[in-house]
């Protein structure tokens, strides 16, 4: 069991924990999420004491691991980190990056400590790299030999900042299978993560970090549908809707997509809705309403239904009355047309941007 008791760490010029309390039951698995520079990483480094706390207790089994005189390599034993950029040591190969602590930190022999080392590669999918050294794998299959690592140790505690975030989209199933499997044994694992389906699918508690602390404590279905506090709120739609506004003539398609690829990742979009998502954005601002652009900014807004795996992209503006249909570009809404399952157009004088084109993918 970990308490965090009135945790505080304070930075000259930031406070990203001025209070934090929980209580970690064993074999919990808790995602924690929130906008970034809430201090995520700094909970976990401090819980991890890679980061010394100024303020607060950390209570790991019955002992405040802050306390002065407390032997820190002790709580580190119990403790395992999984990075966003694997750390893995580029002059051995796998089986030496696995065993190396097991025999330097935990004694163990190097048959044992290679015995355990092949069962873990198996565990990840990847007994055929023994000897095969980082720089020749994926980053995908660097971070299981990462995680690999971290369970040889046998921790009692696994923590992982944004494990997959550092990785190409085609990797991310891959970690976030091996994760999966951990979440079934009996491990207490703290996940920062922004993936939040997959927070959805594999945790029993979410901690959502704001204002200097855990400022919503909840279940997944409490946090992402039914949030109870304002930033909570304000976060999670923020994350199920994404909104670009384009404004003025020269429309970067190329950091659209960006955001656009975030967004599905984060939302877990398959293939090929996103490829019309980013076909319809493409499509109205680049084309069908470029004429709009000269008067007024375009809002775009994107929202994808994990439920029936349909998206709606809603384009709004301001101006006179304008139906894309009729822009003179009937080529762009005929493809627009022909790869969605509905596109329409309504005039809402009323509205401070009047104009709404509606696509359903
Ligand atoms: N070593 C440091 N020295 C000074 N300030 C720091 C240090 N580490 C973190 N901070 C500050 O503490 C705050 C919290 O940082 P932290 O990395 O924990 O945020 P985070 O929630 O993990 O954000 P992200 O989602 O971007 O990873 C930030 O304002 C950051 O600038
Ligand atoms: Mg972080």
């Amino acid at each position: 069991m970990i308490e965090l008791e009135h945790l505080e760490k304070r930075y000259k010029n930031a406070v990203p924990l001025a209070d934090v309390n929980a209580v970690i039951h064993d074999g919990e698995v808790i995602s924690i999420i929130g906008p970034s520079g809430t201090g995520k990483s700094t909970l976990i480094r401090c819980i991890d004491m890679l980061e010394r706390p100024t303020g607060g207790k950390i209570i790991l089994d019955g002992e405040n691991i802050c306390a002065r005189g407390y032997d820190v390599t002790k709580a580190r034993r119990k403790m395992g980190m999984v990075f966003q950029s694997f750390h893995l040591f580029g002059h051995l190969n796998v089986i030496e990056n696995i065993m190396q602590a097991q025999v330097d930190i935990l004694k163990r022999s190097k048959k044992e400590a290679y015995e355990t080392g092949m069962k873990l590669l198996q565990r990840v999918g990847l007994a055929s790299k023994e000897n095969n050294y980082p720089d020749e794998l994926s980053g995908g299959q660097q971070q299981r030999i990462a995680i690999a690592r971290t369970l040889a140790m046998d921790p009692e505690v696994i923590l992982f900042d944004e494990p997959t975030s550092a990785l190409d989209p085609t990797m991310v199933g891959e970690v976030q299978s091996v994760i999966r499997d951990l979440a079934r044994m009996d491990k207490t694992m703290l996940i920062v993560t922004h993936e939040m389906n997959f927070a959805r699918a594999i945790c029993s508690r979410v901690f959502y970090m704001d204002q200097g602390g855990i400022y919503e404590d909840g279940t997944p279905e409490q946090i992402f549908d039914h949030p109870q506090r304002d930033l909570t709120k304000r976060f999670v739609q923020n994350l199920r809707v994404l909104t670009l506004t384009i404004d003025g003539e020269y429309f970067d398609m190329a950091g659209a997509g960006t955001e656009i690829d975030c967004y599905c990742l984060q939302n877990d979009i398959p293939p090929r809705t996103k490829y019309r998502i980013c076909l319809a954005v493409e499509e109205l601002a680049s084309h069908l309403l470029r004429p709009v652009l000269a008067h007024a900014p375009i809002r775009i807004t994107v929202e994808y239904s994990g439920k029936d795996g349909n998206a709606e992209v809603l384009a709004f503006y301001g101006g006179d009355k304008f139906d894309p249909a009729h822009s003179g570009n009937g080529f762009s809404y005929q493809v627009l047309q022909s790869t969605v399952s509905s596109l329409s157009y309504r005039y809402d004088p009323d509205a401070d941007q009047p104009n709404v084109v509606k696509v359903l993918i």
